[in-house]
């Protein structure tokens, strides 16, 4: 039996948690509700209680059991947290780290798959500090349940009711069912841009961010995988549960993969490598006044071919192809010359998809098939990657 934490804060759809609730058990969860102080102005926790046959949590000093820590149990046990509804409040505290109620404390101390399904008036939920809130959440791997448009509790008509009670029952199953697919595998990841160096101040690099990389760590850590992220220099938020491997070169990335290539089941090429590096690293800082310098380049090893050729029989290789058009021929040569089971092509000269953007939209092609991924943030295209690659259990 799974055990699903029911996150329920203070909008006036929080009665519809009790069906959501109820709903979940008849689907052979355990569910233990924890409410916000302002939810619980609106629906007991005894209805919860009731309902659940599970204590209701509501202040951080709550514990159902004398001497334990309710908030850390809770997190470790629950198998996903569902927070529905969501109100502006909660998304906000969420996506910054507060950790002043017994809600927000057990979402800190929880690492695992998470949904969310926000619930608010229209300007609320339009507000940009709630719109960057939710994209923040769900860049870091939550399911979100977007609500739906039209008339909401104040009288407003606009996007802020809570989606359908199936539909947010339907994620939560969802992300449980994949929660196993990839337990006992180590997935492998080249992420990032790598940086050659010229001089002891000045590098050759690109637009690369780090964010389809971390995204596909996310949601192969959320499928139960052991994940190593060999990464280039990014700003990018990079997820702990990962072993992060920190490389700067071409160089540094293939020695670090190198390394773990023989223990990965799944094998990801996302950094945006170098093609070449200067071929004489100039000691101290290249002048101005000593004229215009000649920078020879000489090329860098390809670290997914050679990944590829060092990779277990049983592992899957997959490169990817920033082109700067849609047209698949350079994917399908890559197949073959890198010698991988498949190549994801972005089309990098739309600029909704393109490099730094938090969206992405990919076409897997492999030997046999090519498909389309979605439209859609970086970390649903992850998880849309993992299942075309994986094979089942
Ligand atoms: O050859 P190209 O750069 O177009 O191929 C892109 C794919 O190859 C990506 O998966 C990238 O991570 C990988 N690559 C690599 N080492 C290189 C160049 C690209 O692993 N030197």
């Amino acid at each position: 039996m799974k055990t699903v934490v029911l996150g329920v804060s203070g909008s006036v759809a929080c009665y519809r948690a009790c069906d959501i609730a109820r709903e979940l058990m008849r689907n052979d969860c355990r569910v233990r509700v924890c409410l916000t102080h302002a939810a619980s102005k609106f629906v007991s926790p005894s209805l919860f209680e009731a309902l659940t046959g599970q204590p209701c949590l509501v202040s951080a000093f709550d514990e159902p059991e004398q001497g334990r820590m309710a908030h850390i149990d809770w997190a470790r046990e629950a198998d996903v947290v569902t927070v529905a509804p969501a109100t502006a409040n909660i998304l906000n505290k969420l996506a910054n780290g507060y950790a002043d109620d017994m809600l927000t404390t057990l979402a800190l101390a929880y690492d695992g798959p998470t949904v969310v399904a926000p619930a608010m008036n229209p300007t609320m939920f339009g507000n940009e500090t709630t719109q960057a809130s939710l994209r923040a959440i769900e860049a870091r791997g939550a399911s979100i349940v977007w609500p739906q448009s039209g008339d909401v509790a104040c009288g407003e008509n606009g996007q802020g009711k809570l989606a359908a009670v199936q539909d947010i029952v339907d994620a939560t199953l969802g992300v449980l069912a994949r929660s196993k697919t990839l337990v006992g595998k180590t997935v492998l990841i080249t992420s990032g841009p790598t940086q050659e160096p010229i001089d002891d101040v000045r590098f050759l690099s690109n637009r690369s961010s780090g964010k389809m990389g971390a995204a596909l760590a996310r949601a192969a850590l959320d499928r139960g995988a052991s994940v190593v992220l060999v990464t280039g220099p990014t700003n990018t938020v990079l997820p702990s549960g990962a072993t992060l491997v920190w490389v700067r070169t071409a160089r540094e990335m293939l020695a670090a993969a190198m390394s773990h290539v023989g223990n990965s089941d799944l094998i990801f090429g996302a950094a945006a490598v170098s093609d070449f590096s200067p071929a004489m690293l100039v000691s101290g800082k290249i002048r101005k006044a000593d004229g215009l310098p000649t920078v020879a380049l000489v090329v860098n090893p390809d670290i997914i071919a050679e990944l590829a050729k060092a990779a277990p029989a049983s592992a899957r290789v997959i490169a990817f192809a920033a082109e700067p058009n849609p047209d698949l021929e350079v994917a399908r040569r890559k197949l073959e010359e890198k010698g991988v089971y498949a190549v994801a092509h972005n089309d990098v000269s739309d600029a909704g998809i393109g490099f730094e953007s938090d969206d992405n939209e990919l076409t897997l092609v492999t030997r046999d098939r090519e498909v389309r991924s979605p439209r859609a943030p970086k970390i649903v295209c992850a998880h849309w990657l993992l299942e075309q690659t994986t094979l089942p259990n």
